[in-house]
């Protein structure tokens, strides 16, 4: 198994094997992101167990996580594991570089898991993004959402814009990013960034209640109805048709 804990993170798996929890485990920290981090769920994502479909992402302590370490940006980095940008990396090598980070985010949409960020706090940057590559999203009333890459001169490369688009539409997560602006639990909810609200404190049991009620369905049609879900945006309508219709001969022959 990957080394969690100096990727700061936990996992911890329940219902018979079949529910991953990853906690992003840097407290101290407001649970800073690295490239080590990313690395460490890219890693965790090859090495859970075939029997695991769902996976709960959640943060330790006051925050969900407060995104990039900013320690990252300075010619030191990180301790322990240098700059995100070595120098002398030119940009063919950043192109190549960032696609390694990105990993790390993009096996949430595998259709193996049904994967839930469950956001308390802060989500900032880095953090909105992961949120945003999860499936879906729960918060609770204090949970506050923020795209800063382009209020610190960058722009968000962690997988997250696709999914904001694909949510909020494109006027809307312009107007979210170019102003960096913090969105409230609340609103966040009113433009479906998060598919439920709950109290303080209520956090963990609205994750269970989910979690139970997703394990109801039977594991391949969920993964098979994910799949068709994930490419529905990107079909025409005849593809679709198409689509649905390969995924039913796969569940109606299985059994033969
Ligand atoms: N990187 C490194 N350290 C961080 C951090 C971060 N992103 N966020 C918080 N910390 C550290 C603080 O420095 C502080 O350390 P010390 O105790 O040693 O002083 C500790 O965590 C606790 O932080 P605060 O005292 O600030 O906690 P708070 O609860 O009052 O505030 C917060 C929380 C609003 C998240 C605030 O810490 C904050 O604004 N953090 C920075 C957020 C940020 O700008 N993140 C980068 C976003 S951009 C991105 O993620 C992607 C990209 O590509 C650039």
């Amino acid at each position: 198994m990957a080394d969690l804990e100096k990727a700061g993170l936990l996992l911890d798996l329940g219902h018979e094997d079949t529910v991953a929890t990853i906690t992003l485990n840097r407290p101290e920290r407001r649970n800073a992101q690295s490239p080590a981090m990313w690395k460490g769920l890219t890693d965790l994502s090859e090495e859970l167990p075939e029997s695991v479909r769902v996976v709960v992402l959640k943060g330790a302590g006051p925050s969900f996580s407060a995104g990039l370490d900013l320690r990252a940006f300075t010619p030191e980095g990180v301790p322990g594991e240098g700059p995100a940008v070595p120098p002398g990396t030119g940009p063919e090598e950043l192109v190549e570089l960032i696609g390694e980070y990105q990993r790390g985010f993009r096996w949430l949409r595998d259709p193996r898991f049904t994967t839930i960020a469950a956001v308390h706090g802060h989500a900032i940057g880095a953090a909105f993004q992961l949120a945003l590559s999860c499936d879906l999203r729960i918060a609770t009333e204090d949970a506050r959402f923020c795209m800063k890459e382009p209020a610190l001169g960058l722009v968000p490369d962690l997988t997250g814009t696709k999914p904001l688009v694909d949510i909020v539409g494109l006027p809307r997560a312009l107007e979210l990013c170019l102003t960096a602006r913090v969105i409230p639990a609340a609103e966040a909810y009113e433009l479906r960034l998060v598919e439920k609200v709950v109290a303080t404190g209520g956090l963990d049991a609205a994750v269970e209640e989910l979690v139970t009620a997703l394990l109801q369905v039977e594991a391949g049609a969920a993964r098979a109805t994910k799949e068709l879900l994930r490419q529905a945006p990107g079909n025409t309508l005849d593809e679709q048709c198409l689509a649905e219709r390969r995924a039913q001969v796969g569940r109606l022959l299985r059994a033969r």
